[in-house]
């Protein structure tokens, strides 16, 4: 992972937390990208490494406890979020595929990927989160918390947010039928 921009490294806590933690992260590099206050590249490459990270974690530790344990987390909600988040990584892809961070290509991709990881989040919040809040005990929520962040970190040392594996996500996520053709 490239030149010191703070990626989290968060080992315990509430997930729900945790989680939300990294939302706001997100939030700050995407601004810190529409700005061009640093170095785009960087800030690039280290968003790529957190999103994706943070929901391939999610769908594999969180999502299917959550639907579990709490009545108002329905498979609906579920199969949407993971819909959600192949969007934002097949948004991420066209980003990461640019050469240039001053055109406008680059301008119209940080556009779209803002929007698309804002609307992600805000639905992750208020239809995954929220209601785990109340449902799910403490423990469950401690105990995935460790979880999460175990293999959110583990992604990002593996070099999850790559071109080369972002693409194969993508591709999978298409396989899938996650991705509605444009
Ligand atoms: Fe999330
Ligand atoms: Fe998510």
């Amino acid at each position: 992972m490239s030149s010191g921009i703070d990626l989290g490294r968060p080992t315990s806590g509430d997930v729900i937390d945790l989680i939300s933690d990294d939302h706001r992260r997100f939030e700050q590099l995407l601004s810190q990208m529409r700005l061009g206050t640093v170095d785009r590249d960087a800030v690039r490459k280290a968003f790529a490494a957190v999103l994706v990270a943070h929901g391939e974690a999610e769908e594999e530790i969180v999502y299917p406890v959550l639907r579990r344990a709490a009545s108002d987390v329905d498979a609906h909600d579920i199969e949407h979020g993971r819909e959600e988040h192949a969007e934002g990584n097949d948004a991420l892809l066209v980003l990461l595929e640019l050469k240039a961070t001053d055109s406008q290509a680059f301008a119209d991709a940080v556009e779209e990927l803002s929007n698309v990881v804002a609307h992600h989040i805000a639905e992750e919040e208020l239809s995954i989160l929220e209601p785990s809040r109340t449902e799910v005990s403490t423990r469950t929520r401690w105990d995935l918390g460790a979880k999460w962040a175990r293999r959110r970190n583990a992604l990002i040392d593996e070099g999850c947010g790559s071109v080369e594996n972002v693409r194969r996500v993508v591709a999978a996520a298409q396989q899938e039928g996650l991705l509605q053709e444009a």
